[in-house]
């Protein structure tokens, strides 16, 4: 079953994944992302600023799906709730955190990187997950392997992946959308360049639209 989420994702074909350091900056952030044509964004939970900066791009942009990555616990999931996260993102999975994710509500992509990941974040219930680090793990020949014994499972490839090889892992049957930190790196995000993270957000919805 395709969830409204999954459609959600699908829609967007790019998901930045995006560190902040300046909960001021979110607004415009989000507005080039926007403006580039992408719709859902991942903030991680690695800076004091993510939780604060996850609140400011959702009221500065009520249109952009915005979740938080890089939840690591059962205490994370409910501090991403608490400041308003339209879904959940994790890089590996405990049973801990796919009982607070499911208590929660919240949509939620647990990463995976190996079959017995898979087993088990689908023994929870998850069927669309976040295939981390996916480059480093054997990218989109691992994905193809993977399709046979899961072939009820889906996938955002995240981990390596370059404006380049967007087409290539969208092309893939299990891949539902892929996630990168390409669109809004820290460095432009320091410089406000909106106008840098505006453009990569295009390309990356040209390679959308062209998959
Ligand atoms: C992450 O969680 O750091 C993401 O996987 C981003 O990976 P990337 O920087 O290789 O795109």
């Amino acid at each position: 079953m395709t969830t409204e989420f999954q459609a959600t994702c699908r829609n967007a074909g790019v998901i930045p994944v995006i560190e902040i350091d300046d909960a001021a900056m979110a607004a415009d952030l989000g507005h080039a992302i926007e403006a580039g044509g992408l719709s859902v964004v991942e903030l991680t939970l690695r800076t004091p600023a993510a939780l604060s900066a996850l609140t400011a791009m959702k009221a500065a942009c009520p249109f952009l799906t915005v979740g938080m990555g890089t939840v690591l616990c059962a205490d994370d999931a409910k501090r991403a709730a608490d400041a308003g996260a339209d879904f959940l993102v994790s890089p590996g999975l405990t049973d801990n955190l796919a009982k607070a994710a499911k208590t929660l509500s919240l949509s939620f992509l647990p990463g995976v990187a190996t079959p017995t990941d898979l087993m088990r974040a689908y023994d929870h219930g998850f069927n669309f997950l976040k295939f981390f680090p996916a480059e480093a793990t054997g990218g989109i020949s691992y994905l193809k392997a993977l399709s046979g014994p899961f072939g009820g499972v889906t996938f955002c490839p995240t981990g390596g992946i370059g404006p380049d090889q967007v087409s290539a892992y969208l092309s893939q049957p299990n891949v539902i959308c892929v996630g990168g930190s390409w669109v809004a790196r820290k460095a432009l995000i320091k410089a406000q360049d909106w106008d840098g993270i505006k453009r990569n957000a295009r390309k990356a919805n040209a390679a959308v639209k062209a998959s």
